[in-house]
């Protein structure tokens, strides 16, 4: 399919207040960190935004029916996920909704299932609201062309799911950093051991559209009507600054108490640029944007396992089958990953994210969605001193 789109080109982040890019002092590094993109957004969005800031009043926001309508159209048509517009609670995240669903579903001291590797601020989540982490731990696969993927582990979950503390699992559905798209059948499985154990599945679906050619997201939502499902386009879209996220509850208790939650929480409100950002990405042309970003995320990953392959084989790269963050595996170094991350920020200019971070050693992630030129000089710099390193 033939790219529309100008990826290949990137405004200066630098001094636009850019998390990413403001953080490191020094001007060289390029930041494979953040799970934000160096691309623009889908121009629909753009425009749509424009049109907002040139009206020039930014009070307090309703949302209204066209925001119900896109988001209940998008996940119907895309994905055969019927979400109805009551069922649905607006918010400024997907972490501080799962902030507040822990804090309206359990109690401080209980535990809360996760599945490490695991986006870190799971981990904060669970802590901040007073309760422990329950792992239910992923479990490697190697595979036979080189890389490697997760499976879940059935009898941990079991017997994480049967703690009589334990009544919520934070699912990440895709997996973020397992780069796994869930099958039907592993989440009909979730569904089945947490059902049995009274255990509510929160299932965090942020990168549902960033999915690899050949993949497919299975809403979670789909399979268990008791879930609690939070999405948001922000990650597809590279607006996670405008801060809008939804919360899909069916079940009319549940909701109650996460709604209350919310409103406890003070994050019942959103600006007035995440709904307009939102109702345009949900489109026919935010879609057609978002086919071709999906394209060139694959080639970038294609380059990423290429460079692996062919000078760094002892790091193997997973099987990506959903977002933009490419998990590889540096135990071959002996070296303690947060570490690492910090030497190749130093010494190569590069920043990483450390597999520390997200609950387990001798790994490192990395942002792969920029345009290739920067993406390559940056793989370039970390395969080098990952080189150097394997020799000492
Ligand atoms: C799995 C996952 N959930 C949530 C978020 C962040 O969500 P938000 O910015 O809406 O709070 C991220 C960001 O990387 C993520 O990877």
């Amino acid at each position: 399919m033939k790219n529309n789109f100008w990826f290949d080109e990137s405004p200066d982040r630098r001094g636009s207040g850019s998390y990413k890019w403001d953080s490191a002092e020094d001007q060289d590094v390029i930041p494979l960190w953040v799970a934000d993109m160096d691309f623009r957004t889908a121009p629909v969005v753009e425009e749509a935004l424009l049109r907002r800031v040139k009206h020039g009043i930014f009070g307090y926001t309703l949302v209204g029916d066209d925001y119900y309508s896109a988001l209940c159209d998008w996940f119907l048509h895309q994905h055969g996920y019927q979400i109805r517009k009551e069922q649905v609670i607006y918010t400024s995240g997907v972490v501080p909704a799962i902030s507040a669903i822990i804090q309206a579903l359990s109690r401080p001291g209980e535990g809360v299932i996760v599945q490490m590797p695991v986006y870190n601020c799971f981990f904060s989540s669970i802590k901040n609201n007073g309760c422990r982490i329950e792992d239910a731990p992923l479990r490697r696969i190697d595979l036979e062309d080189g890389r490697f993927t997760y499976e879940m582990d059935f009898k941990a979950l079991e017997i994480a799911a049967s703690k009589d503390d334990v009544h919520l699992m934070l699912l990440c559905n895709p997996h973020n950093p397992a780069g796994r798209a869930w099958s039907e059948d592993e989440l009909k499985k979730v569904a089945e051991i947490c059902g049995r154990h009274n255990v509510t599945v929160v299932s965090d679906e942020i990168h549902c559209e960033l999915t690899m050619p050949g993949c497919k997201y299975v809403a979670y939502g789909t399979i268990d009507s008791s879930a609690i499902v939070c999405v948001s386009p922000s990650k597809a879209f590279n607006t996670a600054g405008l801060q809008i996220a939804n919360i899909v509850c069916p079940n009319n208790e549940i909701r109650k108490k996460v709604d209350k939650s919310i409103n406890i929480n003070e994050v019942c409100d959103v600006n007035p640029f995440g709904p307009v950002a939102l109702i345009a990405s949900y489109s026919n042309q935010g879609k057609e944007w978002l086919d071709s970003l999906r394209i060139y995320l694959n080639e970038n990953y294609r380059l990423l396992v290429a460079m692996f392959r062919s000078e760094l084989p002892q790091c193997p790269v997973t099987k990506l089958e959903a977002t933009y963050l490419p998990w590889i595996d540096i135990s071959a170094l002996k070296l303690n990953s947060t570490e690492v991350e910090e030497e190749i920020l130093k010494e190569a200019k590069v920043w990483v994210n450390s597999g520390d971070m997200y609950g387990v050693d001798g790994y490192i992630r990395i942002n792969i969605a920029c345009p290739r030129k920067r993406l390559e000089e940056g793989l370039h710099r970390v395969i080098t001193w990952l080189k150097r390193h394997l020799d000492k």
